[in-house]
């Protein structure tokens, strides 16, 4: 039996308990082990669950237990979720978490750290909501030189886009609903000001390129300034407006990362991606192009991603998994690309 931890009972958090419950005995023989949730880390009022024993308050009692083997973390935010996940590994457990701001901001360090412990800090969930793209890039994509990636990376600003496109609602009134589905940041300018999309695209760049590209270094603009007639004018010329975060390597061998909202054609393959679905393109000099698709937002399909880090550390507690780039950004530029 593999007990774990789930650090954040809120969207994704109650997800993944959701999901280890329901699917309990197939995730069992997938994972080789049963998996137990000894504990459910709330910093608020506990709710109705059916797993109320389990949770507590203090995060010690968590990093104390030499039996909690996983710890996932659905916290969001930089702290306390950062010491929290550094003092997981350093006490030699294996970590799954949703959280792009502290992967972008910290992952570099946090991936040398589990190494160091040979334990696993695994983060399929923290691009893409439930797509798979981080073990693809990582694993499946491997004997590429990967040259360009381009996505729609954040469901709330797609979800709003399309709305604005196909139902000329207000961008305030697309806004609400998308919070209201539980699609959004807890911070919603986190998404309409494309610090999301950003995160998203630092992690697929440092791991597709090796080096840790920040947030800080790519220039991003979100979609507050787009209004009904831009959609229009869009339109107009058979194209979409579609928030896209990019990163292409350049004939020098520096990166070139950005996030802006960008008129894609009608025809192109990220133009007809609509709702919360977020979209991936990859380029690699042997598998060409690739994209992936499906939904990037909401409880059970983050879920679905962060449970299968789960599966996978349970699968090799004693054993690394090769997620792996170097804390150097040095050469790495954040700079316009040409609107695709
Ligand atoms: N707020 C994010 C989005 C959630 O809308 O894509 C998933 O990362």
């Amino acid at each position: 039996m593999i007990n774990v931890a789930v650090m954040g009972h809120g969207t994704v958090g109650s997800g993944v308990v959701e999901v280890l419950l329901k699917n309990h005995d197939s995730i069992a023989k997938k994972a080789g082990e049963e998996i137990n949730i000894k504990y459910v880390l709330d910093l608020r009022e506990f709710p109705d669950s059916p797993l109320h024993d389990r949770f507590v308050k203090d995060f010690s009692i968590i990093e104390k237990d030499p039996a909690v083997k996983v710890v996932v973390e659905c916290m969001g935010g930089l702290h306390p979720a950062y010491d929290f996940v550094k003092a997981c590994l350093l006490a030699g457990k294996s970590v799954a978490t949703s959280n792009k701001e502290l992967v972008a901001e910290k992952g570099a360090e946090l991936l040398r750290i589990a190494k160091d412990k040979n334990v696993n800090f695994l983060f399929e969930a923290s691009v893409g909501g439930g797509i798979p793209i981080i073990r693809p890039l990582n694993q499946c994509l491997a004997a590429n030189e990967v040259y360009e990636i381009a996505g729609i990376l954040n469901g709330t600003t797609n979800f709003i886009l399309s709305k604005m496109i196909h139902e000329q609602m207000s961008f305030d009134d697309a806004l609400a609903l998308a919070q209201k589905l539980g699609y959004a940041e807890r911070d919603p300018s986190a998404d309409i000001e494309g610090a999301d999309a950003c995160r998203k695209i630092c992690i697929l760049a440092s791991l597709a390129f090796g080096k840790h590209v920040y947030p800080n270094q790519v220039h991003t603009e979100g979609i507050t300034k787009i209004t009904l007639e831009d959609v229009e004018y869009a339109s107009n010329y058979g194209g979409v407006v579609k928030l896209l975060g990019r990163v292409k390597k350049l004939d020098d061998g520096r990166l070139s990362v950005m996030v802006s909202p960008a008129i894609v054609e009608r025809s192109g393959q990220l133009a007809g991606v609509e709702d919360v679905f977020n979209a991936i393109l990859v380029r690699g000099d042997a598998i060409g192009d690739v994209v992936f698709y499906g939904r990037g937002a909401g409880k059970l399909p983050t879920a679905s991603a962060v449970v299968a880090d789960v599966i996978d550390c349970a699968k090799h507690v004693n054993r690394r998994k090769l997620l792996f780039w170097e804390d150097k950004a040095e050469g790495y530029i954040a700079d316009y690309l040409e609107v695709p």
